[in-house]
């Protein structure tokens, strides 16, 4: 951050983009801080030429697009689009989380594509940070905002040339932008949420019973979890089930169950598929990290212990909560709510989300996990 001044940075880029931008430009702003503060650069050296458009690509949570619209009203006047359907079909029948990602980054350009023919605009502005090119050249995970440094030609596929005034920057430079620049404090601080929404969030294939749980769990756990002060917190929907592991319960003396479904973890750099343990009878919190610790070591192939906070039947489909706190985001440690805030997660879940039957905690650091539920 040191040696980091907004005031330049600001004066350069803006200068830069004003050259840069010769005619319309388009920006697609998420609410997060990133395309936000590259939009409202763009703002500021173009003028009205820069049109904002927010996607509801159906991977939204409740209500976000026109939250989004309304907090950005003053700044950026950006207008709501729905995609849902475009979205829907393009990632139909996809199951693997990098499969599902390449997918949506298709369905994304494809449809600003059309939108930037409709205003004329030769130009998309985008907010991507230095991490998104690392991780997706690194094939870490495919950010849905890296076009250029993958070998796609923009210019030639889509009609648009990418301008990325915030490709050298990280999330803390970002951050102090935005407050230098006055974006809305909601815009500053949001926690991270992923370019592909709650796509990712719905474990294997994104069917409609599963993102609509994914969606109403979201609602119920994120302001819940969020107010303990962890740094990111999230709900997944998955497909419940699985086997017992005997095995491993003999070991740790409480009930194990593998589930069907994979989820995303690291080794070293790399992303792997791994899979997911759930325990039951556990003494939380007290047991909780030892528990985790001596499964981790005694089934490799596993990436997520998750707890079993409560089952009450008749769905098919578990919600899993999760909640980290982290420095760097590249290493994370699962935050361990109250008892009773987990009791009463639960309770919502119960009440607001058709479909689930049972409401899973994540105990897992990154690594072996990933921040993600993907
Ligand atoms: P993982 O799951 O890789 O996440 O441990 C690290 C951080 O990155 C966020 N994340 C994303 N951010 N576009 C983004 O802008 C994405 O596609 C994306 N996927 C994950 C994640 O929420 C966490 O903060």
């Amino acid at each position: 951050m040191r040696g980091f001044d907004p005031l330049s940075f600001e004066a350069e880029v803006v200068g830069r983009l004003r050259s840069e931008i010769r005619g319309e430009a388009l920006a697609a702003v998420s609410g997060g801080v990133d395309s936000a503060v590259a939009a409202v650069l763009a703002r500021r050296a173009v003028g009205d030429r820069l049109h904002a458009v927010v996607l509801d690509t159906g991977f939204l949570r409740e209500g976000e697009a026109a939250e989004v619209a309304r907090e950005l009203g003053g700044v950026l006047d950006p207008q709501v689009v729905d995609l849902s359907a475009e979205f829907s079909a393009a990632v139909s029948g996809l199951s693997d989380p990098e499969e599902k990602r390449v997918a949506f980054r298709e369905a994304f350009y494809s449809a600003l594509a059309g939108l930037a023919g409709e205003v004329g605009a030769r130009w998309l502005v985008q907010g991507t940070i230095a991490p998104d090119v690392i991780e997706t050249v690194g094939g870490i995970k495919t950010q849905h905002n890296v076009l250029e440094q993958v070998g796609i030609r923009s210019l030639e596929r889509y009609g648009f040339s990418v301008v990325e005034p915030l490709r050298d920057l990280y999330k803390d430079q970002v951050r102090e932008l935005a407050r230098h620049l006055g974006l809305p404090r909601a815009v500053v601080e949001r926690q991270p949420f992923p370019g592909p929404g709650l796509l990712v969030r719905c474990l294997g294939e994104c069917t409609p019973d599963k993102l609509g749980a994914a969606r109403a769990a979201s609602g119920v756990v994120e302001p819940a979890l969020l107010a303990l002060g962890c740094s990111q917190t999230l709900a997944a929907a998955l497909e419940d089930g699985g086997r017992e592991r005997p095995d491993l319960a003999r070991e740790v003396g409480v009930e194990v169950r593998e589930l069907d479904a994979r989820a995303t973890g690291v080794k070293g750099d790399q992303r792997r598929l791994g899979k997911i343990l759930v325990v039951s009878g556990v003494d939380y919190p007290d047991a909780a990290a030892p528990v985790r610790g001596e499964l981790l070591a005694a089934e490799p192939g596993a990436v997520r212990v998750l707890m079993e906070v409560d089952r009450w039947g008749g769905g098919r489909l578990a919600v899993a909560a999760r909640a980290v706190s982290t420095e760097d985001f590249m290493t994370a440690e699962a935050c361990l709510p109250p008892p009773g805030v987990l009791g009463e997660i639960a309770e919502g879940i119960r009440r607001r989300v058709p479909g689930a039957g049972a409401l899973y905690y994540d105990l897992t650091p990154k690594p072996p996990a990933t921040i993600e539920f993907e």
